[in-house]
């Protein structure tokens, strides 16, 4: 039978979602207070208080903007209506463990966006790493650098929620997929230090530039570089190990091994395409519905997955770098 999914927040990502959820046989409202928005759907609403009292759901897609996502999740959950929140869970920690509050209260279950956990070239690189590909990794590069103006180019900078560190943008929240990816592949660091500015002289009162340098407790140096200022964009990774290198890209779609002294690079190449993997966040989380008990903390039907406590983790790492930071100095996680 047909599932009826709720959108709150029917702006660039919710539309996505909608358009997958939709191809996979889901009927669709959506709740947005932008009229021109959410009236695209037959049936839409100006609150999710309205949505909930006109109709009933099997699922909800939070894809407002990050402030909104703690309140609306909560009352969602509080619904029984599971739930598919895109990421960062909340603007800071406190807000992110009220939700685990709420969720552990309820158990219903809620899935968490940070995509690129769905990206196939990823899955096999990590597969490629824990099988030794490049001996013991040493040091990681996260780069990801994309001028701010081009990611909507259709609205004016000052109207997307990303120039405002009031509604949660900015490099550290909105790009922190790296910072779960650094803890996909490897778990929490020991110790982190981090710099967190606004460099450019974009309109915006979010950072945009983001230096991290985060130590592990087996002597592995992870760097993780985010800014909102470059052209071309880049987003990429480079792992060296005691027994080669392995690069990342996402343009180029691909991943490279060296292993010699000279530039002799094996390439593996994909034709994916960045909607590729929306639609597998949308596949898992509508497992999810028909199965909550398969939620388990990393995989949902033995898909990727993440789950409430794996963006804890990445909240819990960003109120690090926060303080590290504002301190100048580098933080132990066991502070946070
Ligand atoms: N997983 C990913 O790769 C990915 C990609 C893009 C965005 N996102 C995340 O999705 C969220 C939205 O980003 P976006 O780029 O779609 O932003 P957007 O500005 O395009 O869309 C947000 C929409 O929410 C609406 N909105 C504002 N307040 C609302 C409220 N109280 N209730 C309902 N709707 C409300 C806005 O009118 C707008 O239409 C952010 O948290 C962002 O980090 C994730």
């Amino acid at each position: 039978m047909s599932k009826h999914i709720l959108i709150v927040g029917y702006g660039s990502v919710g539309q996505r979602h909608a358009g997958n959820l939709t191809e996979l046989g889901c009927e669709i409202s959506s709740v947005d207070p932008r009229p021109d928005r959410r009236a695209d759907t037959s049936t839409n609403f100006e609150t999710l208080e309205a949505a909930l009292a006109a109709g009933s759901y099997d699922g909800a897609v939070v894809a407002t903007p990050t402030a909104f996502h703690v309140a609306q999740a909560k009352t969602l959950l509080a619904a029984g209506i599971p739930v598919l929140l895109e990421k960062p869970i909340s603007i800071d920690l406190a807000a992110a463990q009220d939700l685990a509050a709420t969720q552990a209260q309820t158990q219903v279950p809620l899935l968490l966006g940070y995509t690129w956990r769905w990206w196939p070239p990823l899955a096999e690189v990590r597969a490629r790493l824990d099988a030794g590909a490049i001996g013991r990794v040493i040091r990681v590069d996260f780069w990801m650098s994309a001028h701010l103006a081009d990611w909507h180019p259709d609205e004016p900078l000052t109207d997307f929620f990303m120039s405002s560190a009031t509604l949660g943008g900015g490099a550290l929240l909105d790009e922190s997929h790296w910072i779960d990816l650094m803890h996909w592949f490897f778990g929490p660091p020991s110790q982190i230090y981090g710099r967190v500015e606004k460099l450019s002289d974009l309109p915006i009162s979010s950072d945009d530039h983001v230096d991290i340098l985060a130590r592990y407790d087996d002597g592995k140096r992870v760097c993780v570089h985010l800014d909102l200022i470059g052209r071309p964009h880049e987003k990429t990774i480079r792992f060296v190990g005691t027994g080669g290198t392995l690069v990342w890209s996402a343009d180029p779609n691909e991943y490279r091994i060296g292993t010699s002294a000279d530039q002799t690079w094996q390439v593996t190449p994909f034709t994916h395409t960045r909607n590729d993997m929306f639609q597998g966040v949308a596949r898992t989380f509508l497992d999810m519905l028909d199965g909550p008990q398969r939620c388990g903390p990393q995989r949902v039907g033995g898909q990727p997955s993440c789950t409430l406590a794996d963006g804890l983790a990445t909240m819990r790492l960003i109120e690090a770098l926060r303080k590290s930071s504002k301190e100048g100095r580098e933080i132990a996680l066991a502070e946070i």
